[in-house]
């Protein structure tokens, strides 16, 4: 029985999606609780031939025994939470905290108005930015004030710590990662709040002793979309010749990229207090790791890269993506911890 957090390791895009995906369907838990900024975000999840792109609902959905909540942190754009009520079909087990901050279209509109944010920034302009601005000035409309909102509200911090307390499993989804935090991130490149796993927490209501298990999640490579540092950056023809050319989920723009930054991972690692780590993209960096089975499969050069990972961190990778669906894992947690 655990409570798990997982958390983005670098600059988002990571694969968090798909690593939660994976883990909500192979332990079964029965709350998957969704933190992080709001629908600035973008979850990737491959399942059953079909790609979505999550901006609201957990990424566990596709576990379709489990609740899926959204923490009292996270800001909620009615319009994108509907819609991907309907496109994930769990209108019956999702639930909001009456207090997530609503998204009005006046936000986009500031964001997409304010050149600091657009030019600059590099903001994804989904209103999160100028929304927790109100909020801080304690005049932003909460959930409850919204009635097509009313079938879905819950109290989320006593739903999850009941469960945890009831020895119930239980995963926390974060988004973003660690560099876009507001507080340990690469400022004024990041987002509008803190993102490491303190903060997820924060954002569902639940202590820093009810966590068993933080996972971080980092890439083989690095990305990140907007402006700010990125020690290594690659030019887009040599990240398209080594097929590191991606797209956000949410804005489409074309994201940077960069080689792995081991001192950086170390840093993520130590600030999440992260007890294992999940890399995605392996297939990507090592061919023949794709759709590998077990690590036994593996080339060389990747159990190295590996093992330096861990040398540099300290803590065990147990998770290992190869390929883009939910079930390409490698699951090393049984033999690792
Ligand atoms: P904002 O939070 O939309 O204002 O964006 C601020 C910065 O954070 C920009 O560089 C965005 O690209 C980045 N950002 C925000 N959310 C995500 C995410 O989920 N993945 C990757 N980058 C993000
Ligand atoms: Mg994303």
């Amino acid at each position: 029985m655990a409570t798990i957090c997982v958390v983005g390791g670098f600059w988002g895009d990571e694969g968090k999606g798909k690593m939660i995906s994976y883990l909500a369907l192979h332990d079964k838990p029965s709350i998957i609780a969704r933190g992080g900024v709001g629908p600035n975000a973008g979850h990737t999840v491959v399942w059953k031939g079909k790609t979505y792109g999550l901006r609201q609902i957990p990424s566990g959905f596709v576990q379709d025994k489990a609740r899926l909540l959204i923490g009292p942190g996270v800001l909620v754009n009615p319009r994108v939470f509907l819609e991907e009520v309907e496109v994930t079909d769990t209108r019956d087990r999702v639930g909001l905290d009456f207090c997530c901050g609503i998204i009005e279209e006046k936000h986009i509109k500031e964001e997409e108005e304010s050149a600091h944010l657009s030019k600059k920034i590099g903001s994804t302009k989904t209103g999160c930015g100028a929304a927790n601005v109100e909020r801080v000035r304690r005049s932003l409309k909460l959930a409850r004030d919204i009635p097509e909102l009313k079938e879905f509200l819950a109290d989320v911090s006593l739903e999850v710590n009941t469960a945890i307390d009831e020895g119930k499993d239980v995963i926390l989804e974060g988004t973003q990662a660690l560099f876009l935090s507001l507080f340990h991130g690469t400022y004024p490149y990041v987002t509008s709040k803190d993102t490491g796993a303190s903060a997820l927490c924060s954002d569902i209501g639940v202590g820093p002793l009810k966590v068993d298990e933080v996972i971080v999640v980092f890439k083989a490579y690095i990305t990140r979309v907007g402006g700010g540092p990125l020690e290594g950056e690659l030019s887009v023809e040599e990240a398209e010749r080594r097929g590191w050319l991606e797209r956000a989920t949410v804005t489409g723009r074309i994201r940077r990229s960069a080689p792995f930054n081991f001192n950086l991972a170390k840093r993520s690692v130590m600030i999440n207090s992260a007890t294992q780590i999940a890399i995605t993209k392996m297939d990507i960096v090592f061919s023949e790791c794709a759709n590998a089975r077990t690590i036994d499969e593996f080339p060389k050069e990747a159990l190295e890269f590996i093992e330096k990972v861990e040398e540099a961190t300290g803590v065990p990778v147990t998770l290992l993506g190869v390929g883009p669906s939910v079930e390409d894992i490698v699951d090393l947690r049984s033999e690792k911890l």
